[in-house]
């Protein structure tokens, strides 16, 4: 699919068909254009669409662009001095969120309740998938990391992220500079139709 035109975003949702999310693809390398207002408001409104135990919406999102994307670095640079790092890393994590021009941070809202964390995980884990696939629909990329900032409580707390939560992912977010991949086809396998079958 060609990136967001003028038609805009509305016009161009009708045109989807399963093709698209054969073809979504993570993308490492981005120009630093901003996402537009009109694409983040699509794309936060599939991240709040995701599959979701008890209706808790158990998930934040921390959206970093521009100059704020700062604040992150700043995180990801803590994380690498109390750990030792030497001036390479120290340099990869200032550079890092610099990467793509929108960086979310997605993180459990940790709910107490029936519903155990683990599947509060999960939903802010679909909430990940969904942005991904909504990026791609409006005509961006992104690609979703966690890395060892994702498990950092240095990076937790710099973010104002609780303690008794996790960071489920950082998805870099803007338009594609590498080559688009093809239409994937995996080999439907370790499917299970009846337990006495044997995979597909
Ligand atoms: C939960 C999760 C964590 C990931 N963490 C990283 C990461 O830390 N660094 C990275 O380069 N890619 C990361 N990725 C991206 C995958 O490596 C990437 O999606 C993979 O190359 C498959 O590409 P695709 O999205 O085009 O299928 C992560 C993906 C997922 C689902």
């Amino acid at each position: 699919m060609s990136p967001a035109t003028p038609i805009g975003l509305m016009a161009l949702m009708k045109f989807f068909t399963m093709d698209d999310i054969f073809r979504r693809h993570s993308c490492k390398e981005f120009h630093d254009i901003p996402v537009t207002q009109e694409a983040l408001d699509m794309i936060l409104r599939a991240a709040t669409s995701g599959n979701d135990h008890g209706h808790l919406r158990p998930w934040e999102f921390r959206l970093f662009t521009g100059p704020g994307r700062g604040q992150l670095a700043d995180a990801f640079v803590r994380h690498a001095v109390a750990n030792g790092g030497d001036s390479r890393q120290c340099e990869k994590a200032r550079n890092a969120p610099f990467r793509a021009p929108l960086i979310i941070c997605v993180s459990t809202m940790r709910r107490e309740c029936n519903i155990p964390f683990r599947d509060q995980i999960f939903s802010a884990a679909a909430s990940c998938q969904l942005i991904t696939l909504a990026v791609h629909l409006v005509g961006l990329a992104a690609i979703w990391k966690t890395g060892v900032w994702a498990t950092s409580g240095i990076v937790r707390e710099s973010l104002g992220i609780g303690s008794d939560d996790e960071i489920v992912g950082f998805i870099y977010i803007g338009t594609r500079a590498e080559p688009e991949g093809a239409a994937r086809d995996f080999p439907i396998d370790r499917v299970f139709f009846n337990p006495s079958q044997t995979a597909r």
